[in-house]
């Protein structure tokens, strides 16, 4: 078994770092929060109190953070960054959704030290982190990835090799971008149903059952009927990849109308304060003064 350092205790890093517990998996954690690894030593884990402390003497050292800003910091970081610490035979690996630009980036700053780097973006959210059923998206070297595979292996069901560094992040802000203009639209077209009279779970159910629909789109459609806010994939998450989306797009020169409109929608939702509820919420300015 590796040893592993795993930076990053947030809604979906806890989870996988205690599936990799679970699995035998020897573990030091961190956490910029320390509070948020207290659990996690009571199922085995040794607390670090930095991400350089964490990685000193790990195999693997996996991140698991919000974004561009929290990754470069828990790696770059000359006090307390993990890179000042690895050993150069370590492998780092980081699994956040970034940007492609910043994974490159980082890709660069660890080949400069030595180190092997890989990034693995994950698709599927809470529930599926606790039942080991996430799909890993990574890129760099193949045989690296292949040899993660027993760790991967703890909180996934099934990893896709996308090539070089950067097309993991930008697979990964693809799905979420279809995920997202998905919910956008049914915010949308619900609206315009329960204006016309109808009721939310008569439209609901209709569209879930025609051609049209998906199954992503099915699920959420049914959380926003029974008004579940619960967040398994909050508001806030979901206007950050798409605005790393639209600008990934922009830096290509492409057409990003469809993202640039879902992003809108979820900044409004968010101006609305429902930030930290579950994507289905960006439904609820439409909704919400159609509800008996
Ligand atoms: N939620 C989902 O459904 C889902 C699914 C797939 C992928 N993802 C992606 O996975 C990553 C983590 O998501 P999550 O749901 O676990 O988010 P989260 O619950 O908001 O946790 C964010 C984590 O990042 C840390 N962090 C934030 N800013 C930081 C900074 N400047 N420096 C150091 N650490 C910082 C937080 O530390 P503190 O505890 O100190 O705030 C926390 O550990 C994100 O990139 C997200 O887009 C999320």
């Amino acid at each position: 078994m590796s040893r592993i350092a795993f930076i990053g205790l947030g809604a979906m890093g806890s989870r996988m770092a205690t599936r990799l517990l679970q699995a035998g998996h020897q573990v030091t954690v961190t956490n910029r929060t320390l509070t948020a690894a207290e659990p996690l030593s009571q199922l085995g884990a040794s607390i670090a109190s930095s991400p350089a402390e964490a990685a000193r003497d790990a195999d693997v050292v996996i991140a698991m953070v919000r974004d561009d800003e929290a990754s470069r910091s828990i790696w770059t970081n000359s006090d307390h960054g993990a890179l000042s610490t690895m050993n150069r035979s370590a492998i780092a690996v980081d699994m956040s959704t970034l940007t492609p630009e910043w994974t490159r980036e980082l890709n660069v700053a660890c080949h400069a030290v030595g180190i092997s780097f890989v990034e693995a973006p994950v698709v599927g959210t809470r529930p599926h982190a606790e039942n080991g059923a996430l799909t890993v998206l990574a890129a760099g070297g193949q045989e690296v990835v292949e040899g993660l595979e027993s760790i991967f292996s703890a909180f996934s069901s099934t990893t896709h090799f996308m090539g070089d560094v950067g097309s993991a992040a930008v697979t990964k802000l693809a799905v979420n971008s279809m995920f997202a203009i998905q919910v956008a639209a049914l915010s949308d077209v619900l609206g315009m149903m329960g204006r016309s009279g109808i009721s939310l779970e008569k439209s609901a159910d209709v569209l879930s059952s025609m051609a049209t629909a998906s199954p992503a789109a099915n699920f959420i459609a049914g959380r926003i009927t029974a008004g579940v806010r619960d967040p398994n994939f909050p508001v806030e998450l979901v206007a950050k990849d798409l605005d790393y989306a639209a600008k990934t797009v922009e830096r290509q020169g492409g057409s990003n109308d469809q993202i640039q409109a879902a992003l809108r929608a979820f900044e409004a939702a968010l101006d609305s304060g429902f930030g930290g509820e579950d994507i289905g919420s960006v439904s609820r300015m439409n909704l919400d003064g159609l509800r008996s």
